[in-house]
């Protein structure tokens, strides 16, 4: 189950990856928010960092207009590693590397066309389990 939620500038992108992960035959929840009316980005960003944390959800997607504020946000839950990706490259070295739980997009910096393929990157790539990387992450929980 995917946790997915945005701001108001991320709306349309997130109704665009709903559609998306539907199609796939992928179970999400919507956290939201649900228009373009104006919210503020940390409460969308920590509801779904919760959800990720708590085990409920294996994984989250968030959006912002740029990605960041939503990212920083979700990154101060302890067990939540957000990661800000604009290419494919980056979304697959978060998780092969990092074991990233939370995908976070720039709805005003990258179009659907990409975000989708960046989604699908990030969804599809497993963790390499590799001891070093394992120790990193370890490092970044102390
Ligand atoms: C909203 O205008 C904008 O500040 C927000 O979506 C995000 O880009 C913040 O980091």
């Amino acid at each position: 189950m995917i946790a997915i939620g945005c701001d108001h500038a991320g709306f349309e992108l997130k109704e665009e990856i709903a559609k998306h992960l539907a199609k796939r035959g992928l179970q999400y929840e919507d956290f939201g928010c649900y228009s373009t009316d104006s919210v503020d980005y940390p409460i969308y960003g920590k509801k779904v960092a919760h959800a990720v944390a708590t085990g409920e959800y294996e994984k989250g997607i968030i959006i912002c207009g740029t990605g960041i504020g939503i990212s920083i946000s979700a990154n101060k839950v302890v067990g939540v590693r957000a990661a800000l990706c604009g290419d494919c490259f980056s979304a697959e070295a978060t998780r092969l590397h990092n074991d990233a739980n939370i995908l976070a997009l720039g709805a005003r910096v990258t179009g659907p066309g990409l975000a989708l393929k960046i989604v699908d990157t990030f969804l599809d790539t497993p963790f390499s389990g590799e001891e070093r990387h394992r120790r990193r992450i370890d490092l970044i929980e102390e």
